[in-house]
């Protein structure tokens, strides 16, 4: 068998090391080993973007990009959306193994009952202008839980942590469907402790005057599939963040809130957001071309498309895509597939993305089940930060029992000015300033 080695040879001494190979890395700090003077820091990577570099080891999510095969603790995607209940994808996604039926009554109830929110966080989201970005008041009222729950903190006590957990499950449909009730002057709605995960999320949001909410059965399907698709995604940006924030030991409701935060971006869990607006603005079949000349020129993006990990059809927008038609025979169609159909034809016919690889993503259809369902684009990234709940968790609850994990902290090349002396104000010059 051939050794698991790398040979490297520093030209600047002439000096060649040996440095082990595990699991296809090599360990960032054998290089530090590699010196030109016993002064010298040692050598570092440089990779800004982590492009190439691997900040843990994980059991919970695999991704091949190339191939577009997305496993749940090796279990494939299609499987779960097929077969599973979200919050049983979220028991695996954070115990490991599936549950049995006794298991996942006792998971459900647990987390059911966890549902309710402090009147006063209501009150905070009260607080917000009606027309508050609905990101900003999850992220929000997610850090304010913190307030309530000041044992928290105690994030190496695995009971505690536990509680935490179904917390945060329960309680992120409530603040999601308060926060767009409060958008629209809606008063709120109290859980309703007989309806299943999904449909008492859609009771909070859709009732009105009725005494009972009856949830649409293919819709709370739908929706609950598309909570499993985005549960997690190994280290993508917004797990990264939760990663990296509780790293530092800070408490779960504030180290989620950084990781909302992070999904809110365009270039992430945003862009299902962008990508409806976007086939607005196309408008209809006739206007694709055009629209493709001006992502090729580099003056827009083709949002919904591309991918760091996966250079491959999304198998998570392959699923999406059948959901659509089981909810346009509940809702009616919406006319921006047949625009989102043809500018992926066209698309993966076109040179420019098919040398690039780029590929439609789990956020290129979601947004149009999502507006058939009747919900404002406002609303998409946060339906999306629901489902990442349980991977964020299962991610943060693997770092704090990973001893090899202490506090995140990059280094970084510094290219700024030597040590200088002050210059007194009457001596300054104006300079070209950094922006
Ligand atoms: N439209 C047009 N061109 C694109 C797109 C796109 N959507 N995505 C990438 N490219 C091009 C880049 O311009 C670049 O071209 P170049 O080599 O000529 O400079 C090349 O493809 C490589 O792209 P990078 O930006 O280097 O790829 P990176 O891995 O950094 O970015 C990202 C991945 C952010 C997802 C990118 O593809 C993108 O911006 N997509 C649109 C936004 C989006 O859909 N985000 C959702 C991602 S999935 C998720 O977070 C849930």
């Amino acid at each position: 068998m051939p050794e698991e080695t790398l040979s490297i040879t520093d030209n600047r001494t002439a000096t060649s090391y040996t440095i082990p190979i595990e699991h296809g890395a090599i360990r960032a700090m054998d290089l530090r080993q590699i010196k030109t003077s016993p002064e010298d820091f040692g050598l570092m990577t440089y990779d800004p973007a982590f492009m190439n570099t691997a900040c843990c080891q994980s059991r919970i999510t695999y991704i091949d990009g190339d191939k577009g095969i997305l496993l749940y603790r090796g279990y494939p995607i299609e499987q779960l959306a097929e077969h599973c209940t979200y919050l049983e994808v979220a028991y695996l996604l954070l115990y490991g193994e599936l549950p049995t039926a006794a298991q996942l009554e006792e998971w459900a109830q647990a987390i059911t009952h966890h549902t309710m929110l402090h009147e006063n966080t209501k009150r905070i989201i009260e607080a917000f202008r009606h027309d508050a970005h609905p990101m900003g008041v999850l992220a929000s009222a997610v850090a304010a839980l913190s307030t309530f729950y000041p044992e928290a903190k105690n994030v190496h006590d695995p009971a505690v942590r536990r509680l935490q957990i179904l917390r945060l499950l329960g309680k992120i449909p409530t603040i999601a469907a308060y926060a767009y009730r409060h958008s629209l002057g809606y008063p709120y709605v109290y859980p309703d402790n007989d309806l299943s995960y999904t449909e008492n999320f859609m009771n909070m949001l859709w009732r009105m005057a009725e005494p009972k909410f009856q949830p649409n059965r293919t819709l709370a399907r739908a929706l609950d599939v598309l909570f499993i698709l985005h549960a997690d995604h190994e280290q993508n940006c917004s797990t990264n963040a939760m990663r990296s924030i509780g790293s530092s030991l800070a408490d779960p409701y504030l180290t989620m809130a950084g990781a909302i935060a992070a999904l809110s971006g365009p270039l992430h869990g945003g862009a299902n957001e962008a990508v409806l607006r976007m086939l607005n603005e196309i408008g209809s079949k006739d206007n694709i071309p055009a629209f493709i000349k001006k992502v090729k020129a580099g003056e827009c993006k083709l949002m919904g498309f591309g991918h760091r990990v996966y250079k491959n059809y999304d198998p998570r927008a392959r699923i999406i895509k059948q959901i659509a038609e089981e909810v346009f025979e509940v809702t009616g169609r919406n006319p921006l597939i047949d625009i989102a159909r043809e500018l992926e034809k066209i698309a993966l016919e076109d040179e420019y993305f098919v040398k690039r690889k780029l590929y439609p993503n789990v956020d290129f259809y979601s947004g149009i089940i999502y507006q058939a369902m009747g919900f404002r684009p406002e609303m998409f990234t946060v339906l999306f930060a629901i489902g990442r709940t349980a991977g964020w968790l299962a991610q943060w609850q693997e770092m704090l029992e990973d001893p090899a994990q202490k506090i995140a902290r990059p280094r970084q090349l510094y290219l700024g000015h030597a040590r200088r002396d002050f210059v007194p104000m009457e001596q300054r010059a104006v300079a070209e300033l950094v922006r």
